[in-house]
Formats: structure tokens, sequence, C-alpha cells
């Protein structure tokens, strides 16, 4: 099998999507292994690394598209790419559809069978998507809390507060992977948190973070007392496949007050509140209602150095599955095909 792996080229994306250890691995096991060039610079591996464990260096993303067998890459396909995908190829990236049906109609024409890393499910979970969510939840708050300084147009609040001056608020949505990661270092931090989840299961392990964060269910009242108040606005909620269900109001981000901060992580998938769009590394950030909105839909393409570890590990074993000939009777990467030859057929796409 000829395994392709391009170098990114949505804006500022540095990850890639395996690291030289595991193409040397897939290389030992028999695959022809294509790097495109410049792959893994942003993340530590110049091409000399790739080209030591036995893989190809090739120049014309055009050409590493035209022979792979298997594409693998992070992002979903950006710009000219969906032109270059063909039948009887595989793709496997996140692709997060239900945001996008302008590239829903692009992979349908091309003919490609592409899988999703965030609707593989396996044991109850999305094991490629939740490393990405912990490092999104994360950055979340980091960049949150730079956000509410001055300098950047916040209210000039120092989020974990200080003797005898309060900690900000902060109020997560979504007790998942991300939404677990951003309560964690927003607690931390010395923040008060509210975060909410339908899951009480979910609510009890927030509850267990530390006497600062307060777990709630999503009544519409609680939320939106909630949500008046809060500094730092992290958006984090997923139904897996579907658009994100919008939980905030325009009405409410408003009340929120100037030079508050939105991060709504679900953009991906739509974002889970009304005044998201998406944007990109080049331009992260824009104003609504006066609050600041931070919707980069790759987030942890900021720190390709630990996310392309973080990922390969967790992706590596499905793609030795993917590359077998009998990969369809694997009911997780069965469950993963979201656009198979021509043809929709991930049931949550349908509305679309
Ligand atoms: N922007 C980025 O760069 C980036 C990176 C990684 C992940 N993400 C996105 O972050 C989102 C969260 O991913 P995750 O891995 O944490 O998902 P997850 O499945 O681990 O968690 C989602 C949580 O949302 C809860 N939920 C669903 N509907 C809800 C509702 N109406 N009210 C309250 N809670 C609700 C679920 O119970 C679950 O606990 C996804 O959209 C994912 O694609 C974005």
């Amino acid at each position: 099998m000829r395994i392709g792996i391009p170098k990114e080229i949505k804006p500022l994306e540095g990850r890639v999507a395996l690291i030289p250890e595991a193409c040397g691995d897939l290389v030992r096991d028999g695959h022809e292994v294509l790097v495109g060039e410049g792959a893994g610079v942003a993340s530590g591996f110049p091409d000399a690394a790739y080209a030591a464990v036995g893989a190809r260096v090739v120049t014309q993303p055009q050409d590493l598209y035209a022979a792979a067998d298997l594409v693998v890459k992070v992002k979903e396909p950006w710009d000219e790419e969906p032109d270059w995908l063909r039948p009887g190829q595989r793709l496997f990236s996140f692709l997060h559809l239900a945001a996008d049906p302008a590239l829903v109609q692009r992979l349908l024409a091309s003919g490609v069978t592409a899988l999703a890393f965030e609707t593989l499910e396996h044991r109850g979970g999305l094991p490629i998507l939740a490393p990405m969510s912990e490092i999104a939840g994360r950055l979340a708050v980091q960049i949150g809390a730079r956000l509410l300084h001055a300098p950047e147009g916040g209210k000039g609040l120092l989020l974990g507060g200080l003797a005898a001056a309060e900690p900000g608020q902060v109020v997560v949505l979504g007790a998942g992977h991300a939404g677990a990661a951003a309560v964690r270092l927003a607690a931390a931090l010395g923040a008060r948190v509210t975060v909410f989840d339908l899951d009480a299961d979910k609510l009890r392990l927030m509850d267990q973070v530390g006497p600062q964060v307060t777990s709630l269910y999503p009544y519409r009242d609680s939320l939106d007392r909630a949500v008046r108040e809060a500094d730092l606005l992290v958006g984090a909620v997923l139904i897996p496949g579907a658009r994100a269900p919008h939980l905030v109001s325009r009405d409410q981000v408003a009340a929120m007050g100037a030079g508050s901060v939105v991060v709504d992580i679900a953009v991906d998938q739509g974002g889970c509140i009304e005044t998201t769009r998406p944007t990109t590394y080049a331009a992260p950030t824009y104003l609504a209602e006066g609050v600041i909105h931070f919707g980069v839909t790759n987030m942890p393409g900021a720190v390709p150095r630990t996310a392309s570890r973080a990922l390969c590990a967790s992706l590596y074993p499905w793609v030795r599955r993917l590359a077998r000939v009998e990969w369809p009777t694997d009911p997780a990467l069965a469950g993963a095909v979201n656009v198979e030859q021509g043809r929709l057929v991930l049931p949550a796409l349908r509305q679309v």
C-alpha cells in the first residue's frame, strides 16, 4: 500500500499526521510511504528524518496525491487539495463535514472514500479526537486569559485574580475532553469556573476538580445567569458527526459586556454560540457585540511539536488497520466513513 502524508497547507497549520518513527514502522510492515517536502519541519522533523526511515520525500503535492492509495493528513482538504483526490483512493483526516457543505460536494465529486478522525468511535469514545480536544481545551484558557488583558482589547483582568482582587469567572459548555481540560486549567489558575453538561457522570468528575468549580445541568435559566456573568466563555459541546447545537444566543453574548472573551472550540462543528464564526491563526479574533471572539478551527496547529506526537500516537494503530484490504469489516473504521465513492454515508450528515 502506498501511504501519502502531505504537508498541511491550512494557514499556520504546523502539524504532521505521522512522525518519522511511525513511518519507519509502516515501511518495515512492507508499505511505501510518501511524505510531502517540509511536512514535519514545524513539528521538529526535517525531511532527512523521514528519508532516514525509508520514506520518500515528494516535492510536488499533486504527485503525492496522484500516487497514494491512502492519504493520511491532519486537517480537512483545503484550497486545491479536494481537486487532487481521486476514485479508488482513501482519505483519512479531520473532516468536520457537518459545518462545510461545500467540501461535502467536492468530496462527493472526487469519488474518494473519506474517513473522519472525529467520527471514529471505539469503546464509547473518540480516540483520535480526544488528545486534540485536550490540547484545544488547555489552549482555550491560555488564549482566553491573554485576550482578557487590556493591550489585547480585553477588559483588563488577570484571570486568576490576586489577594484583594477577585478572580475572573469562566463558563465552560461541555465537560468532555476539551471542556474538562479547560475546566482543570482555569481552576488551576485560580479562576472561578462553572461547567455545563447533559451527562451526570461528567458533572460528577468536574465537581471533584476543586471547590472553585460548579458543575450544572444546562437548564436555560442556569445557563443564562452563568453566561451573563462570564468573563471568559468556552464552547466545547459535541454531538458526534452533527452540527453543534446553539446553546448561547447573540443577546446573551451581548450581556457579557465589552472586553469579555468567547473561545468556541466547537467552531469546527459549526460552533455552539450564535455569534461564532470560523477564523484561522492568520486573523484569529473578531469583535461581536463588543465581545472578543476566537474561532480558530485548528487550535492545536499552534503547538505542532506537542500536537503531532500526541496525534500520531492515537492515529497510528488505525492507519495500520486501514491499510489492510479487509478494513471495511472493522466496525470502528466502517463507522468512520463519511463519504464513499460519491455517496454520503454518515447518517448525521444527511441533513447537511
Ligand atoms: N477548534 C479546534 O481546533 C478543536 C480541536 C479539538 C476539538 N475541537 C472540537 O471541540 C468539540 C468538543 O470535542 P470533545 O472531544 O471535547 O467532545 P466530547 O465528546 O469529549 O465532549 C462533548 C461534551 O458535550 C456534551 N454535550 C453535548 N450536547 C450538550 C448540550 N446540549 N449541553 C451541554 N453539554 C452537551 C457531551 O455530553 C460531552 O460531554 C468538538 O466539536 C471538537 O470537534 C475543536
